[in-house]
């Protein structure tokens, strides 16, 4: 399969040394090795996430982590007030629903952020509230939300607080302990730098007092199964990991941590910047709130005219391009370009220019050529 210029919110290019880490041969999942090579991941990812509390893992994709959270601290009939402004969002109501939670919607505008004085309304109007849940980075719409601005509002409730970090833990500033996030939740193929196949969750006390009287049904995503089986002498999970994807976050982690965690941040805060400025160059418009906009994925609005799906395809066919569309409602109003995890800024620039090319050749009449010029003039940009 060619190479591509892959710019998609996730699964995102990958470091080589991490795709060499996942050619390796198998081991046992219960032997020294695997516990190993998993309690060093778990210890970097509590460095990531800025917390004390173990890591738990479960093979699966962060969708697996979301249900992991709400079935492990709720029970059926718990009110959950569920925070919204795009497809993730709902989505994580969606489980909590699913599995019987009494699920109240505080929704923002899609492209809005959720207004914290918003969140600080709703519990007051909302009784006896057991948990909010949050997307951090909605990628849907190219969001970053005020994650700590709704820790503060939620605080003084005594609600828990679940957070989806999928597209923003190791990217953008989260503070577990700090700003009190109970249960965060993130992905192996976003910025982490890894493939995709596991998902990781942090669980603070609170969130462990809850998990003893929750009894919503799980047992594949059990976090005491999980927990204590991570406890032993020898670290491993209750089911066969994705063992490749382990040794690959074994080597990105260590990448990530040896360059320091707000290096990787401030990368992503460039990537962004980059984005932004030679999407703005090339007259379109983004779709997310500007103050507001993610470091980790731009949602640019289509523009008037253009087929987004023939734009797409001839950026990938021509130029070797990977965008993504829009999702749900928005499946044709949007493209959203994917700047997290391995994403350098020349991929970002090729990238640009193929987009100026494209549209031009579909007749786009908006300000054209300066796109890559304004993104490289800043010589600060690594
Ligand atoms: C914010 C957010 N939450 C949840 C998910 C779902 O993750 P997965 O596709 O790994 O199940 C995604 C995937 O893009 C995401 O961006």
């Amino acid at each position: 399969m060619s190479e591509m210029n892959l710019l998609i919110p996730g699964p995102t290019p990958l470091p080589p040394a991490v795709r060499e880490a996942m050619a390796s041969a198998m081991i046992n999942h219960r032997g020294e090795e695997f516990g190993e090579a998993l309690h060093t991941v778990l210890n970097g990812l509590q460095q990531i996430y800025r917390t004390a509390a173990p890591i738990l893992p479960f093979t699966a994709s962060g969708s697996g982590g979301l249900e992991a959270a709400v079935t492990n601290v709720l029970s059926p009939g718990d009110r959950v007030l569920a925070l919204s402004c795009g497809h993730f969002g709902q989505r994580f109501a969606a489980v909590a629903t699913m599995f019987g939670a009494d699920v109240v919607k505080e929704e923002a505008e899609w492209g809005s952020a959720i207004d914290p004085q918003r969140v600080t309304d709703a519990l007051r109007r909302h009784r006896g509230v057991k948990a909010v849940l949050v997307t951090h980075n909605e990628t849907s719409t190219g969001i970053a939300n005020d994650l700590q601005g709704i820790a503060d509002a939620v605080r003084p409730s005594g609600a828990l607080l679940l957070v989806d970090a999928v597209s923003s833990l190791g990217a953008m500033d989260l503070r577990t302990d700090a700003w009190g996030l109970d249960v965060v939740v993130t992905a192996s193929q976003k910025a982490l730098m890894g493939p995709p196949g596991m998902t990781f969750v942090s669980v603070s006390p609170r969130a462990w007092e809850a998990v003893k009287t929750s009894r919503m049904p799980k047992h594949y995503f059990s976090f005491p199964q999980a927990r204590d089986q991570l406890a032993g002498t020898v670290a491993y999970t209750p089911f066969t990991p994705a063992i490749s994807v382990i040794f690959a976050l074994h080597v990105s982690v260590a990448m990530i941590l040896a360059s320091g965690i707000d290096a990787h941040i401030d990368h992503h805060r460039r990537l962004a910047r980059t984005t932004r400025e030679g999407i703005a160059a090339l007259g379109l418009e983004l779709f997310a709130q500007p103050s507001r906009a993610s470091d980790t994925v731009t949602a640019v609005r289509v523009p008037q005219n253009i087929d987004s799906k023939e734009m797409l395809r001839r950026l990938r066919t021509q130029h070797g391009v990977v965008l993504s569309g829009g999702q749900g409602p928005l499946e044709k109003a949007i493209f959203r370009i994917g700047h997290m995890g391995y994403v350098q800024q020349d991929q970002l620039l090729a990238a640009l220019t193929a987009l100026r090319l494209v549209l031009s050749e579909l007749g786009y009449s908006g300000k054209k050529g300066t796109a890559v010029r304004a993104a490289a003039r800043d010589p600060s940009r690594g």
